[in-house]
């Protein structure tokens, strides 16, 4: 593993131990969250951010409102889980592995006390699902890697955009791992990373991360992706997401649609790489994916310099939405979804035994 995003330190109490990524790539820091307006905070200012880190986040933080309460009834314990989740499916709206993760650990709560749990039963049962959602996560890494190498070729080189490696992810993440992959086979590949305004994920994260990992990285402008395809030099994209719709819509960090429609102008291949569950089962649509809105200071001011006129209007949307016609495919943990269509990806789903509503 290139990196240790976020773990769960200790036992029972315990706290989680997350790297500072607001403050990479100059300091490497760690912080210690120990409550859940911490968690909230963390996902929040995104220093731990990255569709299945936050899912990961999110079920620890529910760890983290349970873990002192002592002999509860089991009717009282549910009722603090789901306040505990309620507070922390605030912390950000994209992402559905926020709600996916919520979501689970609820689930599991109701059925133990549906069997008659008790709230300290309700409890150990909380932490073993949070310890296995960081546990699939980490072997859900590795499978996306795998399935994902089979489309990278010795001497190739690749886009990516904003960061979808290890830091996004509790082992080596969702479009990186198959460039990770593809090394440990004795590839040589290289990668252009988009910096990824504004909060430039793309320059301070997946360049600071894959130039750790020895893995040839170039930086460009978000601007300049359309000159690296013109010239020839982008065999193919690979991006994470944050939500995919049932019809194969992938939403993900603001840009990554000019780049899938450049990439379609330049003939080059644009993949997706991402767990079943950033699959929203919910939606069958894009447009029904909601889009976070940041503060205008991270483009007024971005890391504390002014860059534009007092009082300007700004409009600062974190995620885009690149429609299904423009995916060549999707690399999930169970393998490769070519040309998503509705149809296609509600079958992964049902076979993986995601119930649709
Ligand atoms: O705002 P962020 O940094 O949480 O956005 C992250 C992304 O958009 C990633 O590309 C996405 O989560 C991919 S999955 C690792």
């Amino acid at each position: 593993m290139p990196v240790e995003t976020l773990v769960w330190v200790g036992d029972r109490p315990g706290h989680v131990r997350m790297i500072e990524q607001t403050m990479l790539p100059t300091r490497f820091e760690e912080l210690d969250v120990r409550d859940v307006p911490g968690m909230v905070d963390a996902i929040y200012r995104l220093a731990v951010r990255g569709a299945p880190a936050i899912g990961v986040a999110a079920a620890y933080g529910m760890l983290l409102g349970v873990q002192d309460l002592e002999g509860l009834s089991g009717l009282e314990m549910m009722a603090t889980t789901r306040e505990v989740a309620d507070t922390l499916a605030k912390a950000r709206p994209t992402a559905v592995n926020l709600f996916w993760a919520l979501d689970r650990m609820v689930k599991r709560a109701q059925s133990e006390l549906d069997g008659g749990a008790d709230g300290d039963a309700i409890r150990d049962a909380l932490f073993d699902e949070a310890h296995s959602i960081f546990s699939e996560d980490q072997h859900t890494c590795e499978a996306l890697g795998r399935h994902g190498a089979k489309l990278i070729s010795e001497g190739g080189t690749y886009l990516t955009h904003c960061n979808a490696g290890a830091l996004a992810t509790a082992n080596t993440g969702t479009a990186l791992s198959p460039f990770y992959e593809a090394q440990r086979q004795g590839k040589k590949i290289a990668v252009f990373a988009d910096e990824t305004r504004p909060l430039l994920q793309g320059a301070r994260l997946t360049a600071w991360e894959l130039m750790q990992s020895g893995i040839d990285v170039t930086l460009i402008t978000d601007n300049m992706a359309g000159r690296v395809m013109f010239e020839g030099k982008i065999d193919a994209v690979f991006v994470g997401s944050d939500r995919i719709a049932r019809n194969g819509d992938v939403c993900n960090k603001i840009g990554t649609y000019s780049v899938a429609v450049l990439a379609k102008e330049h003939g080059v291949p644009f993949y997706a790489v991402a767990p079943l569950s950033t699959f929203d089962r919910k939606i069958t649509s894009g447009d029904d994916i909601p889009i976070e809105e940041r503060p205008p200071e991270e483009i007024t001011a971005g890391f504390g310099r002014q860059t534009a006129p007092d009082g300007v209007k700004v409009y600062n949307p974190a995620f885009d939405i690149t429609p299904a016609h423009l995916v060549t495919g999707i690399v999930t943990e169970v393998g490769l979804i070519e040309n998503p269509t509705q149809e296609s990806v509600e079958a992964v789903m049902r076979e993986a035994g995601i119930e649709l509503i």
